[in-house]
């Protein structure tokens, strides 16, 4: 170890013993020293940033800084009560209060972009749902990048590693919910079925028999064969939030010494770019100041083997681009010097756009016996409090559903199948007791509610995060392009008469009332507006620093993570996913730190 390693050993000590959260700081003087082998900027600690910092770490030789800009995650309730989910979605500390630009084919709408501020990023806000995609999915990574590592088999052992399976909130027997084959109990993020039963579930369970050939039941949609509906898995542990925080930062791991995090850590840009002895360019750090407080001190954080950013789908273009990595002419024009031009940086991102329609049901068993009554919250809240049972475990969805549109649909006239393959849906529908949490039913609604969600998880549209100014403090410009491709539009649609299809089926006769919103009294084209009208982000964003092969003539970093001509440094993050996967985002995110934790351990030994 080198004398400036041991350095820092012994002042970690040293801060060890001060500190009360071990090694999660929250004051920049209380770091023992600026100089780290791997500096995780920025991660932020957040989701893939927090399993690299870990698995890092397991080594002890090794020293870690994450820089988050966010806050704790301890004791936030809002992060650890299920229930409470929408509660940290902004504007709110707990957020980055992100909104994208008017969207052309959203009739010019401005909507909310969440993104977590908050140690573990978006999985201590995000909706918990587990979903690892289709095998199809992954096979195309592996075919755009040419390395087999990133195909299904080759990363399903991953999927094995980051995943604990765990037994509901509630207890119940899970035999015919999933498979038990398809999963471990061996990782680090707990993963569970539903813990507390609505009225609803059932029945969305009975409709699959009632309705086999459109709608099959799924037994367990994480096998890499989503199609079908099952039974929603979520990464939720005895009835708590498991967050990248929560998991690979448990107190275990916070007290290794070779782990450092200091929160409130602001990183503006990557400093001491020169030219290595093959021309390659090379940082010596990162710039970083104290969040939301632009007066304060700029320090630098010198990283002797690699920097990593795990700043996220809008973080990391931001960074790179702040730091004269990106489109040359972009970059000049708002006065950065370029050190790279690599116009990918912020190109070719996709999303999963979803409208969401309610029925008034014929229960009084959903979200909102406890959401509207003040007296049923209460005893939720004290249930929740006393043994992590009851509603508060959950966010009352309960089901998904993934589907492909039929085989002769018109739309295929006009585009080829952007589905992974033949195992890949096209949309989503997911089944929801009520409106959670304190998303407010719609106007002039009281009474008891049903949600679906129908997501279009095949895009074709693609959008761009760029720079608003040369100021690394101002927020970058978030354009996800939502419903640009007719063939989005198209499949939403299909997906909301597929909804409306499934509810014919007998079960629902005497349990669904009437529609909040009534689709069929819609001419075509007023269908077209309600669903530009409505659209809202699930949040999933991906490919903004996207993976292509070695050499390829676009793409941002190469199949093992580094960025392409540059020496040291490496994405982890939803950023590389060259094309977003057919599922929520977050498992897959984990898979590809796992994966890129052995990629630098790989080449470190
Ligand atoms: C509201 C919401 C709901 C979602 N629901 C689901 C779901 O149910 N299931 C699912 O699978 N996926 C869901 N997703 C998506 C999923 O959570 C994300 O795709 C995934 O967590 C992204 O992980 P990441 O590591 O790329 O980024 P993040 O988790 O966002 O981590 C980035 C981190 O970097 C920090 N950071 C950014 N810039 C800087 C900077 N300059 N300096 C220092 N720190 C910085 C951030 O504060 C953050 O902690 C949801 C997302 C949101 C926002
Ligand atoms: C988001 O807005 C809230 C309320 O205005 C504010 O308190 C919070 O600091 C903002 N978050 C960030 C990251 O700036
Ligand atoms: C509200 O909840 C309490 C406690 O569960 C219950 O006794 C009461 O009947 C509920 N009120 C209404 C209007 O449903
Ligand atoms: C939760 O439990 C603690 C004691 O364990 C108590 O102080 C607190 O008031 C309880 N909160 C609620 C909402 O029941
Ligand atoms: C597609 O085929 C089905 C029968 O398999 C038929 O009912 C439907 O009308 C066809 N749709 C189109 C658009 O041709
Ligand atoms: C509501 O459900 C009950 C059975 O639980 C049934 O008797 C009644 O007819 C239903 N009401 C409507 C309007 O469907
Ligand atoms: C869509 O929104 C516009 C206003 O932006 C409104 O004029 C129109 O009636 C809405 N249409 C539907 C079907 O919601
Ligand atoms: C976007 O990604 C696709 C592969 O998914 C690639 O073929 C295309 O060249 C990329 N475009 C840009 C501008 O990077």
């Amino acid at each position: 170890m080198r004398v400036q390693g041991l350095r820092t050993t012994l002042l970690t000590l040293l801060a060890l013993l001060t500190s009360a959260f071990g090694s999660i700081y929250e004051h920049a003087a209380d770091l023992p020293g600026l100089q780290y082998d791997f500096v995780i900027s920025i991660c932020a600690g957040g989701t893939a940033g927090l399993v690299v910092a870990n698995r890092l770490t397991e080594n002890p030789a090794v020293n870690v800084l994450v820089l988050e800009a966010g806050v704790s995650n301890q004791g936030v309730l809002d992060s650890n009560i299920p229930f409470f989910v929408n509660n940290l979605l902004a504007p709110n500390i707990y957020d980055w209060n992100y909104t994208t630009t008017p969207q052309s084919a959203l009739n010019g709408r401005v909507i909310p972009y969440y993104r977590g501020h908050i140690l573990g990023g978006c999985s201590a806000h995000n909706d918990m749902f587990y979903t690892r995609g289709s095998m199809d999915d992954f096979n195309r990574y592996a075919a755009l990048t040419g390395d087999p590592g990133w195909s299904w088999d080759e990363i399903f052992p991953y999927f094995l590693k980051n995943e604990k399976w765990t037994p509901p909130a509630d207890g119940h027997d899970t035999s015919g919910q999933f498979n038990p084959a398809v999963h471990s109990t061996y990782g680090l993020t707990e993963v569970s079925l539903p813990g507390f039963m609505w009225s609803l579930a059932p029945r969305v369970i009975q409709a699959t028999r009632e309705f086999p050939d459109e709608f099959p039941f799924n037994l367990d949609m994480n096998s890499g064969r989503p199609l079908g509906i099952g039974w929603l898995q979520s990464t939720i542990g005895h009835g708590v939030r498991s967050s990248s925080a929560t998991a690979y930062l448990a107190p275990e791991f916070v007290r290794r010494g070779n782990l450092h995090v200091l929160l409130h850590a602001r990183v503006t840009r990557l400093v001491g770019g020169r030219r290595a002895d093959h021309g390659e360019l090379m940082f010596g750090g990162v710039e970083f100041m104290r969040d939301g407080e632009p007066d304060s001190e700029i320090l630098v954080a010198k990283a002797g083997k690699e920097i990593i950013l795990s700043a996220g789908t809008v973080g990391t273009p931001h960074l790179l681009m702040n730091s004269g990595i990106g489109d040359k002419r972009a970059l000049q024009a708002l006065g950065i010097p370029t050190l790279l031009d690599l116009p990918s940086v912020g190109t070719n991102v996709s999303d999963h756009p979803v409208v969401g329609l309610s029925w008034m049901v014929n229960s009084t068993q959903t979200l909102e016996s406890v959401t509207q009554n003040v007296t049923a919250f209460s005893e939720a809240f004290a249930q929740w409090n006393r043994s992590h049972t009851g509603p508060f475990v959950d966010h009352g969805a309960s089901q998904l559903g993934w589907f492909r549109l039929d085989r002769n649909a018109s739309i295929f006239k006009e585009f080829r199948d952007p589905a992974a393959g033949p195992d890949t849906p096209h949309f989503e529908l997911g089944f929801s007791a009520g409106i959670p949490s304190i998303a407010a039913p719609p106007e002039g609604m009281s009474g008891h509610l049903m949600t679906i969600g129908v997501a279009v998880v095949s895009p074709v549209s693609r959008g761009t995060i760029t720079l608003s100014s040369g100021d690394p403090l101002d927020p970058p410009l978030i354009n996800p392009g939502y419903m640009t491709s007719d063939f989005d539009l198209y499949t939403l649609t299909e997906g909301l008469k597929r909804a409306q299809r499934f509810l014919t089926a007998p079960v629902w006769r005497d349990y669904v009332l009437a529609p909040t919103v009534d689709l069929n009294a819609f001419t075509p084209d007023e269908l077209q507006q309600f669903i530009r009208n409505s659209t809202a982000s699930t949040s999933h964003l991906a490919g903004s620093a996207g993976m292509s092969a070695r050499g390829a003539r676009y793409g941002v970093v190469d199949p093992d993570l580094r960025v392409k001509g540059v020496k040291g440094l490496r994405i982890i993050d939803a950023s590389v996913l060259p094309i977003v996967p057919s599922a929520h985002t977050q498992a897959t995110t984990y898979v590809f730190a796992e994966r890129g934790s052995d990629l630098l351990k790989a080449s470190w030994t």
